[in-house]
C-alpha cells in the first residue's frame, strides 16, 4: 500500500517541499530509499525501524520503497525519519481503522520533520525553522517538529507549530489531533540584547564618533591605531549602538544559524546584532561558506551585524579578495559541482590593522616609540592600503589613551543614548528609500538626488578634491558618510559642516 507525507529540507537558506512516499509490498524484506538521499538519510532505515518497533509497533517482514521528491533536489540530514517512519505506518495499514477523513486531511495539510532515536524519540535537527517559514509559504496548515526545537519554530507566524517528543506523539496527532508538548508552550525569551557599553571606553572621541556614523549609515570603518589604543574594545561595542533587529531580520538571522546547527538550546532565537571576528588565519570556506554540503561561513553569520577583521594585514589577499562581492551585493553566491546556493551577507565591516610592524608609529610622544625602519613602515603600509582601504568609508587613526585619562572618572555617552541618535537617523534613511538601503549602499544612480549639496558645501568639496587628489569613489564615499552625518543632525540638507567631517574620515 502506497502512503505520503510532506516533509521539507533546506540547502543553504532555502527550503523545499518534498514528499515522502512509503510503498510496501509483500516480497521479500528490503528496505530501500531513493531520490538523491545522502549517508545519513540511507542510514535512517536502521533507526526507522528500531524506533518503531520500540514505540510499540509492529514492523511487518515486507519489501519497502520509500521515495523522496522532487529526486533532483539534494537530500541530507535525518530528519526524514519521523516522515518515514510515520509513511511506514501508514502504509502497514496502522491507520486504516481511524483512517477518518480527518487523519487524511492532516497528513496533507502538515509538514513532518524529526530526527528519531532508536527508542522513537524525536530528537533535535537542523533548520526548522526554514521549514516552518517553507509551510507558511506554501500555504500548510502546520508543521510537526521536534519539542526542542519549538521555540524556534514559532516565531514563524501564520502556521501551526506542533511539537512532538517522540514517535507516539505525532501519531496521536495525526490521528486523533491530540497535541500534547504544543498546550504548554515553552516561554520564550525575550530576554535584551546585552553588550558591552560604550562608557567604558575613555577619551578616543574621534574613533567613537566614528562608531556612531557607521552604526546609523551601515558604513564600513577601519581603524588604525597603536596596540591597546582600543580597537577591539570599539569594536566588540559596535552592535551595541546599532538599530535592534526587526523581526525580518530576526527570522533571516535565526534562519542562517539554524541552517549551520549553531542555534542555542536555551535561546533558539537570535534577538541580537551578531559580532563575528574570525581569526586571521581563516581559511576562505570558513570565511565565505560552502564545503561539501552548503554552510554559511562567518560573514553570513555576521548578517544584521558586525564582521571584525582584526590585524587585517595578516588576512591573506585571497580572502580578502572574496569579500569583494559580498561587499557590494549583500549577498555570496557559491557555486560547486554538486549546488549553487546564495547566502545573505550584509553587515558592517570593521577592520583594524597596528600602522606598523612594532605598532607604535603613531606613538611621538609616549614612552613606547616606533623601532621600525623608514622601509618596513613603507611595506606595512602597502600591505594593508589599496584593496582594503578601498572597502571602507571611514578611517580612523588611534593613538593611546594616556594612563592618566584611563584612571579619570567620569564617563562618556552610554550605548543607548548612541542607538536613540543612531535608530533616529535610521528612521530618516528608512522613509526616504522605503526601508530598502542605508546610506551607505544607496545605488550609485541615487546618489546625486539623495546626497545634494549647496553651493558652499559643493565649492568646498571640490576644492578638497583637488588638494587631496580625490577619486570619483572617494568623492561618492564622502557624499554618503556627509550624507549619514546629516542624518544624525536630523539635517535635510547636507551642509558644509557635514562634508569637512565626512572628509576627517579618509586617510590623509
Ligand atoms: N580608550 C580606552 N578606554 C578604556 N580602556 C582602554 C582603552 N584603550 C585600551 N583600554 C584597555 O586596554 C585593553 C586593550 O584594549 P584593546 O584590546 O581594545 O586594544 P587594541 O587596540 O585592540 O590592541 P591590539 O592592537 O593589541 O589588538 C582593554 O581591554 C582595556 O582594558
Ligand atoms: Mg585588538
Amino acid at each position: 500500500m502506497l502512503s505520503r507525507i510532506m516533509s521539507a529540507t533546506f540547502l543553504g537558506v532555502d527550503s523545499y517541499v518534498i514528499e515522502v512516499e512509503v510503498d510496501t509490498t509483500n516480497g521479500l524484506p528490503i528496505f530501500n530509499i531513493v531520490g538523491l538521499p545522502d549517508a545519513a538519510i540511507s542510514e535512517s532505515k536502521e533507526r526507522v525501524r528500531a524506533a518503531i518497533k520500540n514505540s510499540g509497533y509492529e514492523v511487518f517482514p515486507r519489501r519497502i520503497t520509500v521515495n523522496l521528491s522532487p529526486a533532483g533536489v539534494r537530500k541530507e540530514g535525518s530528519a526524514f525519519d519521523l516522515p518515514i517512519a510515520i509513511g511506514m505506518l501508514s502504509s502497514f495499514g496502522f491507520f486504516n481503522e481511524n483512517s477518518d477523513t480527518e487523519f487524511k486531511k492532516r497528513l496533507e495539510s502538515y509538514l513532518v520533520i524529526g530526527e528519531l532515536s532508536l527508542s522513537g524519540d524525536v530528537k533535535r535537527t537542523k533548520g526548522v525553522i526554514n521549514a516552518a517559514l517553507c509551510a507558511k509559504e506554501h500555504g500548510y496548515l502546520g508543521v510537526l517538529v521536534p519539542y526542542e526545537n519549538f521555540s524556534e519554530a514559532s516565531i514563524v507566524d501564520e502556521v501551526e507549530i506542533v511539537g512532538v517528543k517522540n514517535l507516539t506523539e505525532a501519531v496521536e496527532f495525526l490521528t486523533f489531533g491530540k497535541k500534547i508538548c504544543c498546550q504548554n508552550q515553552p516561554e520564550l525569551s525575550h530576554a535584551e540584547p546585552s553588550y558591552p557599553d560604550f562608557s567604558d571606553v575613555k577619551g578616543q572621541s574621534f574613533a567613537k564618533r566614528g562608531m556612531e556614523i557607521a552604526a546609523a549609515g551601515g558604513h564600513n570603518i577601519f581603524m588604525m591605531g597603536s596596540p591597546g589604543s582600543g580597537k577591539s574594545m570599539l569594536a566588540k561595542r559596535l552592535p551595541g549602538i546599532m538599530p535592534r533587529l526587526n523581526q525580518r531580520e530576526i527570522i533571516e538571522t535565526t534562519k542562517i544559524y539554524s541552517s549551520a546547527g549553531l542555534l542555542d538550546e536555551e535561546l533558539p532565537i537570535i534577538r541580537s546584532r551578531p559580532f563575528r571576528s574570525p581569526h586571521h588565519s581563516a581559511s576562505d570556506i570558513a570565511l565565505v561558506g560552502g564545503g561539501k554540503s552548503p554552510k554559511p561561513g562567518e560573514i553570513s553569520l555576521a548578517h544584521n551585524g558586525v564582521l571584525f577583521l582584526d590585524e587585517v594585514g595578516e588576512f591573506s589577499r585571497r580572502v580578502l579578495e572574496t569579500l569583494r562581492q559580498p561587499l557590494e551585493d549583500g549577498k555570496i553566491n557559491i557555486s560547486k559541482a554538486n549546488y549553487k546556493v546564495d547566502f545573505p551577507s550584509e553587515f558592517i565591516l570593521v577592520l583594524a590593522s597596528n600602522p606598523c610592524k612594532c605598532g607604535y608609529l603613531f606613538e611621538m610622544h609616549s614612552s613606547k616609540r616606533c623601532t621600525c625602519t623608514q622601509s618596513e613602515v613603507k611595506n606595512y603600509v602597502k600591505k594593508i592600503s589599496g584593496p582594503i582601504l578601498d572597502r571602507v568609508d571611514l578611517y580612523v587613526e588611534m593613538r593611546r589613551v594616556p594612563q592618566e585619562e584611563l584612571l579619570k572618572y567620569g564617563k562618556g555617552d552610554s550605548s543607548s543614548a548612541i542607538k536613540d541618535r543612531v535608530e533616529a537617523a535610521r528612521e530618516l534613511q528608512n522613509r526616504r528609500y522605503d526601508g530598502m538601503y542605508t546610506n551607505s549602499n544607496i545605488p550609485q544612480k541615487y546618489i546625486m538626488e539623495y546626497c545634494k549639496l549647496d553651493a558652499e558645501s559643493g565649492e568646498l568639496l571640490k576644492s578638497a578634491g583637488e588638494n587631496l587628489g580625490l577619486s570619483a569613489r572617494a568623492f561618492d564615499k564622502i557624499l554618503r558618510v556627509a550624507r549619514t552625518i546629516a542624518d544624525l543632525e536630523g539635517s535635510i540638507d547636507i551642509k558644509s559642516t557635514h562634508i569637512m567631517e565626512a572628509i576627517s574620515f579618509r586617510k590623509k
